[in-house]
């Protein structure tokens, strides 16, 4: 199959980057498909200019690792928009290939825990951030790093959640361990319109939570939102007080933030007694400015969400829990299904912070 230029970035030659040779130590042995050619979407950096197309590699030109996995199914996050944009927090080397989610089939395997033919999923660690990630028909990965697809989901449902399905998921077990009930009053879900914020709606509505949406703008994501079936929808001139009051007229039972900052302080200072709120994100930013007052006088519990380095009993009970009990009826609806040659133009809706639901690429 022919390269396939991207047509949304400039096509500069590729000559002065330096590809990794391939990899002489290579283990894969029996079955081994090192020889393949295969379609993976790469960075690549020129004088600080960074732009990214589809090429062809081989297998062995892939990392070390213990699992080597045919991707079916990617998904598109935030994280793979600043990893293509040259951010380097997220990847510090380039050529490098983005995708931190993949499902699909294992066809080599070092490691006892997998065979070849089982169904996997991948996500988070250091998968496409440092190490060469899923937007692509091959990854080579350690096999801590690997989950066993559960049998009562499939590739397409895995990436439809990917890591912002599974973020949610956290979060919303997150406010369940925390003692949050639907009694309590309806649950604040930040950045409602994004991956992590619409999943996390729909598995409230699943168990029996009203949802209270907030995104940046109603008007934009208006549309979306009715998706999602919320009890009202707010934006951030509601959830963002500069009043400077320790505490104010509770609104929520409880809070599910995607975006920090200011909006995830007066989450803060609007929870019912008791309430928890999870904290994720900094789309709004990185900063918190708040008092003990919320935590000292109405018991509230701030809970910190992390998905990349998650243990690997917490990540496989959230993945039976969205297979299983929180199964989402309607999650292709708040999804849209692109290909490789698509990822480039829908990463740049995602960088504008405009991502409604989640993208789930087919490899
Ligand atoms: N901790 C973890 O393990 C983890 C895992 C996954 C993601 N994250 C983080 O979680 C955040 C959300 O991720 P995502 O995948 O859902 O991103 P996304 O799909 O790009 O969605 C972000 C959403 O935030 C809303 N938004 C943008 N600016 C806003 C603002 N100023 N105030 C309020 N809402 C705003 C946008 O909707 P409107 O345009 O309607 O406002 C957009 O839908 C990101 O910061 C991401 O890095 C963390």
């Amino acid at each position: 199959m022919a390269n396939q230029m991207n047509r949304t970035t400039p096509n500069l030659s590729p000559a002065k980057n330096t590809e990794p040779k391939a990899n002489k130590d290579h283990k894969h042995q029996v079955n081994c498909p090192c020889g393949v050619d295969f379609r993976a979407l790469r960075i690549f950096e020129e004088k600080g200019i960074f732009r990214t197309e589809i090429v062809h590699r081989k297998v062995h030109e892939l990392p070390e690792g213990d699992v080597l996995i045919r991707i079916q199914y990617s998904s598109l996050n935030y994280k793979d928009v600043l990893s293509m944009k040259g951010n380097r927090g997220v990847t510090r080397h380039f050529p490098h290939t983005p995708g931190i989610d993949g499902a699909g089939v294992v066809e080599d395997s070092s490691d006892d825990r997998f065979k070849v033919g089982d169904k996997v999923i991948i996500t988070s660690f250091d998968l496409g951030m440092n190490h060469d990630g899923a937007l692509a028909e091959y990854v080579c990965v350690p096999a801590d790093w690997v989950v066993a697809l559960p049998s009562q989901m499939d590739f397409k449902a895995a990436m439809a959640l990917g890591t912002a399905g599974f973020t949610a998921g956290l979060s919303v077990l997150r406010l369940l361990e925390g003692g949050q009930t639907p009694e309590m009053g309806p649950v604040l879900v930040t950045g409602a319109a994004g991956g992590v914020g619409s999943v996390a709606c729909l598995i409230l509505n699943k168990l029996g939570f009203d949802i209270i949406a907030g995104t940046s703008n109603i008007t934009d994501s208006k549309d979306f939102i009715t998706k999602l079936d919320v009890v009202r929808h707010i934006d951030n001139s509601v959830i963002d007080d500069r009043s400077k009051r320790a505490l104010l007229r509770p609104m929520w039972g409880g809070a599910i933030d995607t975006v920090g900052g200011n909006v995830l302080a007066t989450a803060l200072k609007s929870c019912v007694y008791g309430g928890n709120v999870t904290c994720c994100g900094n789309v709004f930013s990185g900063d918190l400015e708040t008092s003990v007052y919320p935590f000292i006088l109405n018991g509230i519990s701030l809970l910190g969400v992390d998905s990349q380095n998650t243990p690997m009993e917490k990540r496989v009970q959230v993945w039976n829990l969205l297979a299983n009990e929180w199964k989402l009826d309607n999650l292709f609806d708040i999804c849209s299904e692109i290909s490789l040659e698509d990822v480039v133009a829908h990463s740049q809706a995602m960088m504008r912070k405009k991502g409604r639901g989640r993208i789930l690429v087919k490899i």
